[in-house]
This record gives C-alpha cells, sequence and structure tokens, in this order.
C-alpha cells in the first residue's frame, strides 16, 4: 500500500510517499481502506521535530482518516463494507496518511452518511478536541459564555458550533476577514482581537476555548467557578495553579481517541447542528503542499488529503 513516512524531522520535503506493507489485523480490529486523511497542525509540528511527540522518526504520518471497512477481526464492532471514521492511536503513530488502517474497532465510529470521506476525515481530531474540552471536561450547557480563541481554524470552527448545539452564547475570536465565515457558524459575538483587546470587549465568561496561549488573559474575563479549557501541547503548570488559586478551574486537554465522542460528534451532524469546513483537499502525492498550507496558520477550516483507490 501507499502510505507517507518521514526518516528525519524536518520541511515539507521530508515527507515521503512509500511502499509499505497492508498491516496485520488482530482482534478486536478492523481493516480500513482509507478514502481521505485529514491534515492537522500537530502533523506539522511532529514532522518539523518542534513537538516530538513520537521520539526520533522513521515513523508514518498523519491521524485523522474516513474510510470502508474491508476487513474485521474477531469481535471488532463493525463489519466489512461498513463506512468508519476516527483518529485511531493517538498520540502513538497511525500512519493515517496511507491506503489501509488497521484499528482498534472503538478508536473508529459509522460515519455520518450525510458527509463525504473528505469532510469524515476533516472531523476526527479537531472535533474530538472540541468535545473532550467543551463537554467532558468543561461540561458546556444551556446559556454558558463561551469565548472561543482562533475560531476560524481546525478546532475552533467546530468549537463554535458544538458550543452552539449545547445552547452557549458564543463570543468568538477571530480576524476581521474571517468574521461572516464565523458568524454563520452561530457566533452571536465576533471580536476582531488583532485590532480589539478582548479583555476590554467581554466580561462574566463561563468557558474560554484557549488554543493561542493567551491563558492569563482569558482569565481575566473567566467568572468566579469558570473554566479555562486549554489545548496547547505543554499545559502550563504554573498557569493551571494560578487558575485554581483565582477559585477558576483549568483543563488541559491532550486528545484521545474515543468513539462514544464520535458518535456524539456523528449524531450532531446528522441533526444539521455541526458541519465541518474543508479549506482545501489535495491528493495523496501533494502531502507535502498540504503540509505547506496548514503550516501558514491561516485556514479557514481544515485540509484534507484524498486517498485514490485507482491512484
Ligand atoms: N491539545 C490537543 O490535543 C490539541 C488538539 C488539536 C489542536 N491543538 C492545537 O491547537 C492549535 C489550533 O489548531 P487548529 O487545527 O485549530 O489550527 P489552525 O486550523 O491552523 O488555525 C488556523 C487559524 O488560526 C488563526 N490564527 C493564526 N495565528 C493566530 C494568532 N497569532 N492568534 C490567534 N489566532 C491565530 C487564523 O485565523 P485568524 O485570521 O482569525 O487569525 C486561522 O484561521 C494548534 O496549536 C494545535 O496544535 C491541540
Amino acid at each position: 500500500m501507499r502510505a507517507v513516512i518521514q526518516k528525519a524531522f524536518g520541511g515539507p520535503e521530508v515527507l515521503e510517499v512509500v511502499e509499505l506493507d497492508k498491516p496485520e489485523l488482530r482482534s478486536g480490529e478492523v481493516l480500513v481502506r482509507v478514502r481521505a486523511s485529514g491534515v492537522n497542525p500537530v502533523d506539522v509540528a511532529v514532522r518539523s521535530g518542534a513537538f516530538p511527540l513520537l521520539g526520533e522518526p522513521p515513523y508514518g504520518v498523519g491521524w485523522d482518516i474516513s474510510g470502508v471497512v474491508e476487513e474485521a477481526g474477531p469481535g471488532a464492532r463493525y463489519e466489512i463494507g461498513e463506512e468508519v471514521f476516527g483518529m485511531p492511536f493517538f498520540p502513538r503513530a497511525a500512519t493515517g496518511y496511507a491506503e489501509y488502517v488497521a484499528t482498534p474497532s472503538r478508536q473508529v465510529a459509522r460515519k455520518p452518511a450525510s458527509l463525504t470521506h473528505v469532510e469524515a476525515a476533516a472531523l476526527p481530531l479537531a472535533a474530538l478536541t472540541a468535545w473532550q474540552g467543551l463537554v467532558d471536561r468543561a461540561g458546556v450547557r444551556e446559556g454558558d459564555r463561551v469565548l472561543i480563541h482562533r475560531a476560524a481554524g481546525g478546532v475552533g470552527h467546530l468549537a463554535v458550533q458544538i458550543a452552539k448545539a449545547r445552547g452557549a452564547y458564543v463570543i468568538a475570536l477571530a480576524s476581521a476577514a474571517k468574521h461572516d465565515f464565523v458568524r454563520g457558524l452561530g457566533a452571536d459575538e465576533v471580536i476582531d482581537y488583532r485590532t480589539t483587546d478582548f479583555t476590554e470587549a467581554v466580561r462574566d465568561i463561563d468557558v474560554v476555548f484557549d488554543s493561542v496561549a493567551d491563558g492569563e488573559r482569558s482569565l481575566s474575563v473567566l467568572k468566579p467557578g469558570g473554566v479555562l479549557v486549554s489545548i496547547l501541547e505543554h499545559p502550563n503548570q504554573e498557569l493551571a495553579a494560578t487558575v485554581k488559586a483565582a477559585g477558576r478551574r483549568f483543563a488541559g486537554v491532550s486528545v484521545e481517541p474515543d468513539y462514544a465522542a464520535l458518535e456524539a460528534i456523528a449524531e450532531l451532524v446528522e441533526a444539521g447542528k455541526l458541519r465541518p469546513t474543508v479549506a482545501e483537499t489535495l491528493p495523496l502525492a501533494e502531502v507535502s503542499k498540504a503540509h505547506e498550507v496548514v503550516a501558514s496558520g491561516q485556514t479557514v477550516g481544515k485540509v484534507v488529503l484524498t486517498v485514490d483507490p485507482a491512484r
């Protein structure tokens, strides 16, 4: 099968499309014929060495997949022919940019029927991060005031929709050119963080969803008892202590595979409350270009690789 690996840290040029053996199936696993693979900033940070989550290369790249079950091991949750999506093995290597991935069946869920594989591959890592932060950890409820940083990004654009689906009042931070997009996601207020100091514009916030390392300033707008959700790769222990001392809660999130959350996410999709935006779709052979796009930090929504069965 074709798969993307890296043998060294470096720029997009270290990504290589190579031929590997198809993974072997174990009990409880399904072999997924991948149709599309999502690209995330963490893939870029692992590739470059900025965030050496997997240690020293070589290893396979990528986590987000959507595809069709081609083989099912004993005891697996899905049957041959079912369409599934997920983020298997994170934070261990999954080699998700590949024609086949063997995954524990509990690390994927049935793909929402209303989404294409490209759209479904845009969801797992980003939507699970938003869900695990906003729902699992912060328990966002009807009427909560939720502030979302980086609201037009891969995680942020899903976080806005998930918070709205929970009945929250959502205040979104984004640059001016992206305000129409973010309002279209359902945000109640949109603030241009480049020209307006949000700490002067908002107060009495129940939950801040922080993906920009703005912890101290985010803390200043939280109500007593409010929650600072941080999805940064290196949650700051000092900040956590400061938040606690101020009578607020700190929730550092490191996303995990989670079929139950994926099912809840799929339900929101089917209910018309959640839809990923795919900014750009590229074939597997153009994986280096896909990384350049994501590394720009300016993506609106997600970048997805297609894995063409006909090559
Ligand atoms: N803890 C975890 O498990 C976990 C999981 C997923 C992601 N993450 C991390 O969360 C971060 C966001 O991920 P993502 O996929 O949403 O990223 P992304 O899609 O690359 O975010 C792109 C958006 O970020 C905004 N942006 C760029 N520079 C900014 C800045 N200096 N301040 C505020 N906004 C800025 C841009 O919008 P504007 O034009 O509005 O600036 C752009 O639309 C990454 O660092 C990622 O590694 C962590």
